[in-house]
């Protein structure tokens, strides 16, 4: 009985000595009996070197590296240069965050000029990478709702209400996702996006149009495109308030 008490007592000593000092702070490497990947062949940002020339591991990025679909702009915006439309993220302006201060905002950015050309962007762009699950009339029985996945019906409230879902709240859906809605901001540039906006406005007013009133916008134009003459139909977007 002795030697058990005396076995146990040997054995807690040992634990403590061994698990009673973890946390506790040591200039010394730890003991790795495991190491768990914690140390592996790399170089850690912080980290000094002897392999390049000024000593340090992380290097700065080559002079005029620019992101990925950034172009440097020749006269800055300061200076009254024209914004990069084709870019993917200029500033924290409204073109480029849907955001006025902290709000979505509502209209299209100024910018951007509310054309035919430009919801026909916004049409194709809608049909290469929203219609899959929203369907092409924007109803939300894409493709994707025979899987399962039920999309937001974009051309009913709240979507359709502005004031529930002002343009730019849809802006930031396009860019960062919802839920289970992924982010298609690397896909499209600051204008594909505000067009596809646009193009989502359109859908909505023709959604809430007679089927009547659908038929006879088609038809002229229809008809227009037979005479290739300018006669368009009504240009039903959203406007650029
Ligand atoms: C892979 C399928 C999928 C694709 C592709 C997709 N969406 Fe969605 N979208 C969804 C789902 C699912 C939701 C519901 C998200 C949630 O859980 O709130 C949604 C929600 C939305 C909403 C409503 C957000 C709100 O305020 O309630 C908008 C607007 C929207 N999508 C626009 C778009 C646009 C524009 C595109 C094309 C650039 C697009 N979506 C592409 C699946 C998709």
């Amino acid at each position: 009985m002795r030697y058990f008490f005396l076995g146990y007592f040997i054995l807690i000593a040992m634990v403590v000595s061994v698990a009673g000092f973890r946390g506790s702070k040591s200039a010394r490497p730890p003991i790795q009996i495991f190491n768990d990947m914690d140390d592996q062949n790399r170089g850690d940002s912080q980290e000094a070197s002897d392999f390049f020339a000024n000593g340090q591991i992380a290097q700065e990025p080559i002079p005029g590296t620019i992101p990925m679909g950034f172009h440097v702009p020749t006269v800055a915006a300061s200076a009254g240069g024209a914004p990069d439309l084709e870019g993917y993220a200029i500033d924290s302006g409204y073109l480029s965050t849907g955001k006025m201060g902290e709000f979505y905002g509502h209209g299209m950015p100024e910018e951007l000029p509310v054309d035919n050309a430009f919801l026909e962007r916004g049409a194709e762009k809608f049909g290469i990478y929203c219609a899959i699950c929203h369907g092409e009339s924007g109803n939300g029985a894409g493709v994707i709702s025979k899987y399962g996945l039920m999309p937001t019906n974009l051309i009913t409230a709240p979507v359709a209400d502005p004031a529930q879902r002002p343009d730019g709240k849809i802006y930031d859906v396009i860019v960062n996702g919802q839920g289970l809605m992924g982010g298609y901001g690397a896909n499209l540039n600051l204008t594909d996006r505000w067009a596809v906006v646009a193009y989502v406005r359109s859908l909505q007013a023709r959604g809430a149009m007679p089927a009547a009133d659908v038929q006879e916008a088609y038809d002229a134009w229809e008809a227009s495109q037979s005479e290739e003459s300018d006669a368009q139909p009504a240009n039903e977007g959203d406007g650029g308030e």
